[in-house]
């Protein structure tokens, strides 16, 4: 359903948490442009996150590592210029708050006045534990994210499922239930047995959204270009493509040269 045009409520995290106990489903997307953004929130999407893999989708890089932050609020910023109902959350880059808390605490400033954004996204449980009180304390409303956390992808070396064995799936149930207890409104777990997603998601009270950690977290995310059909070089299990953007947009380009080529654009009706 579209919010056009509408009387538009917005999304907050008091709204997350509602949803989680009336048993309602939320949909979150990433987004990193404006008009993508406006598009996306006009769907009726509850969550934008401005993640890090725009390093990946917008920057063409390998990894999500080498986004700065300066590059992230602007990415936030247009965002927030399009955004009318969702709530926007938006990732932490590498680098911007492993050091020491009160360096994570100047990043997360920097992205809330700088950008307009309502809340920071983080990797880790235990590790980044001050640094999240910190900017807790500070009134920013932080999302945590467990499992796949791909900050992190030179020390797992893969992008494979994590916490398949007792160990790590431990762990990761201690800094779930650590992060809500510090605060967190809510997590993200990525690519993990959906048995352990289904437990850590009923023990919480916050909403835990999955990507790749099966259909009983309270939502879903999903890359925006990935779930578009734009880039068709990644097909992971858990990907459910909703178009085929890759060969509609190849095709509408190959027809404009064509046409170009031809003579026969502009024609008569298409000048002054
Ligand atoms: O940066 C991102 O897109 C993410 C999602 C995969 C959750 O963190």
């Amino acid at each position: 359903m579209s919010t056009y045009g509408a009387e538009v409520k917005r999304v907050t995290t008091h709204t997350l948490q509602e949803m989680k106990h009336r048993g309602e489903k939320i949909a979150m997307l990433t987004a990193y442009d404006f008009s993508l953004a406006k598009l996306v929130d006009g769907g009726g999407i509850d969550v934008i996150l401005v993640g890090d893999s725009a390093s990946n989708v917008m920057a063409g890089h390998e990894t999500t590592l080498p986004i700065t932050l300066d590059q992230m609020i602007y990415h936030a910023s247009s965002v927030i210029r399009a955004v009318k109902r969702a709530l926007v959350v938006v990732d932490l880059p590498f680098g911007s708050y492993q050091g020491n808390s009160s360096e994570a605490l100047r990043s997360a400033i920097r992205i809330m006045k700088e950008s307009g954004a309502h809340a920071v996204k983080l990797e880790g449980g235990a590790e980044i534990q001050e640094s999240v009180s910190r900017i807790l304390s500070a009134g920013i409303p932080v999302m945590g994210h467990l499992g796949l956390t791909p900050q992190s992808i030179y020390k797992f070396g893969t992008y494979t499922v994590r916490a398949k064995e007792e160990a790590e799936a431990q762990k990761l149930k201690d800094d779930a239930l650590l992060l809500q207890e510090i605060g967190c409104f809510g997590l993200v777990l990525e690519k993990i047995p959906s048995a352990l997603a289904q437990e850590v998601s009923q023990q919480l009270h916050i909403p835990t959204i999955g990507i790749g950690a099966g259909g009983h977290t309270d939502g879903q995310v999903l890359v925006l270009q990935d779930m578009l059909g734009i880039n068709k070089d990644f097909h992971p299990r858990f990907l459910r493509r909703y178009a085929d953007l890759h060969d509609i947009i190849k095709g509408a380009v190959s027809q404009y040269v064509q046409d170009v080529r031809d003579r026969d654009f502009p024609n008569e009706k298409e000048q002054y």
